[in-house]
């Protein structure tokens, strides 16, 4: 896990996929200008669409020029690449691409170790590992890791039964499932904030917070993932995993030690502390939003109906929010409230730590409201914490009050060096660093949590969808959702702009 210029074979299935073009390659990239990829690295791309060499290697080339918007100096890079035109369901298609693999392991001395990149449709999961495993690519002298995007699973039936057919092949350490929002410098930063400032940890816990608010929010409407979108929606495909990794990592017990075992016991540990929720509160709990027409970024945007391949009539949620429980010492009583969705007002992820209110008796004469403390993470685009305080109102009395912030920007600083997740989630599996990446029992729990309201909201039509309009907050069954407990979702800000 110390090696820091790892030696390794990378074989992405899908490599003439979005994801691949968009995120691998130019992560790749990155990686091996700042030297962290030394020359003993190959990468396999491996799809279905005939290509040669030289024409996978202009496609990555055309790649990385796109995303860093800048001309390529050389070949050095993309003479790694190489590309293997394949049929999933083939043996023989398994046969070449092993002699491949070992002629590269010679050239290239990467000492056996393979990493398959699976940025595929998931149906082909199963059938990938086993031929895997039945061709006898598995079976190497170095590491064999198996990268999985997701989604993993639709519940937590069909995430056990993939779960099963890819440990027949890869145990448990050498599956990396991959949740990009863990490769976010400013969710990375989470738990560094919490444990390593004296004033934060004492006062996290429900004796001193009134109320945690998560809001990823997006302005993208589901542009050409109808498909796949409209048999997930925003529960399955943001809340599952992204939101609810982040629940974990702001409430989990310090860990004993840094070490990805101890991390993944506390997360876990959050995870089956949640409240279930059972199908006759789900309405109590959650609220789901689908967007009709309406106005981003001064543009006209149509409805999620109206998008390409999905049901005109589709009962799948682009929205959602919740309210949830953890049940445990540390926890009990404060509301974690949860809310993302697409074509909303703004493209952005923070979260809110509301404190509890200080005792009024020193204001109540003057009628002053004070406003409570707040920890606000800006995970991105700004990425940086900005803590709410109050303070004496220059020139008045110590009885009027005015909030003030501190502020702290994280990409003000480094901001161009801020490594894009995918690059940080790649350099960690060639390393063997798990940490950030999520295991099983973080994927089940979470399914468990989710499924009940899945289930309710796939039997039960949403007679008010469309329920908000693209440019907007959500429905405001969203901020109902608060208002019953007495608080509100504070609203975005742009605290650098
Ligand atoms: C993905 C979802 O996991 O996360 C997408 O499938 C979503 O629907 C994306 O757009 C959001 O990621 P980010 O990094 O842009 O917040």
């Amino acid at each position: 896990m110390d090696n820091m210029n790892p030696k390794s074979i990378i074989v992405i299935f899908g490599a003439t996929g979005d994801l691949a073009k968009r995120k691998l390659f130019p992560s790749l990239y990155r990686l091996y200008e700042k030297g962290h990829l030394n020359e003993q690295f190959a990468v396999v791309g491996v799809a279905r669409r005939p290509l040669s060499a030289d024409e996978f290697r202009n496609y990555v080339r055309d790649s990385v020029e796109t995303a860093f918007h800048q001309k390529l100096a050389d070949g050095r890079f993309t003479s790694h690449f190489y590309y293997h035109p394949f049929d999933v369901t083939e043996a023989e298609s398994y046969q070449r691409l092993k002699s491949l693999l070992e002629q590269l392991d010679g050239t290239y001395k990467t000492e056996g170790n393979r990493i398959f990149y699976l940025a595929m449709a998931p149906e082909f999961f199963g059938t990938v590992t086993s031929r895997l495993q039945s061709e006898g690519l598995t079976e190497t002298h170095g590491f064999k890791r198996l990268v999985i995007e997701k989604p993993f699973g639709h519940d937590l039936a069909s995430a056990e039964k993939l779960n099963d057919e890819i440990r027949r092949v890869f145990s448990e350490r050498e599956i990396y499932r991959i949740d990009h929002y863990l490769g976010k410098e400013m969710v990375q930063n989470i738990e560094v904030i919490r444990f390593s400032n004296a004033i934060f940890e004492p006062l996290w816990n429900n004796r001193f917070i009134a109320n945690i608010q998560i809001t990823s929010s997006e302005t993208l409407g589901v542009e050409d993932r109808g498909r796949y979108y409209d048999h997930s929606g925003a529960l399955r495909d943001m809340v599952q995993n992204h939101m609810l990794q982040m629940v974990a990592l702001l409430a989990m017990e310090p860990p004993i030690k840094l070490t990805t075992d101890d991390i993944r016991h506390e997360k876990v540990k959050v995870l089956r502390a949640l409240r279930p929720i059972a199908h006759d509160e789900v309405d109590r709990y959650f609220v789901r939003g689908q967007y009709g027409r309406g106005v981003i970024h001064g543009k006209n945007v149509p409805a999620y109906r109206e998008e390409p391949n999905v049901d005109p009539d589709s009962n799948t949620e682009t929205f959602v929010a919740g309210k949830l429980l953890i049940d445990n010492f540390r926890w009990a009583g404060v509301p974690f409230y949860i809310r993302t969705g697409k074509r909303m007002a703004e493209k952005s992820t923070k979260i809110v730590v509301q404190f509890k209110d200080v005792p009024m008796n020193l204001y109540y004469r003057t009628n002053e409201t004070i406003a409570p403390n707040l920890l606000v993470i800006h995970i991105q685009p700004d990425e940086g914490i900005t803590l709410h305080l109050n303070g004496k109102k220059t020139g008045e009395s110590t009885t009027i009050t005015a909030p003030f912030q501190l502020d702290y920007c994280n990409n003000c600083i480094d901001g161009i060096n801020t490594p894009e997740a995918y690059e940080k989630l790649l350099y960690d599996c060639m390393r063997g660093d798990a940490t950030n990446f999520t295991h099983w029992d973080e994927v089940a729990a979470s399914w468990q949590f989710v499924d009940p309201i899945s289930e309710v909201w796939a039997n039960t039509k949403a007679s008010d969808f469309p329920n908000y309009a693209a440019g907007s907050m959500g429905p405001a069954a969203a901020d109902e959702l608060l208002k019953k407990d007495g608080f509100h979702w504070w609203p975005i800000e742009h605290p650098r702009s």
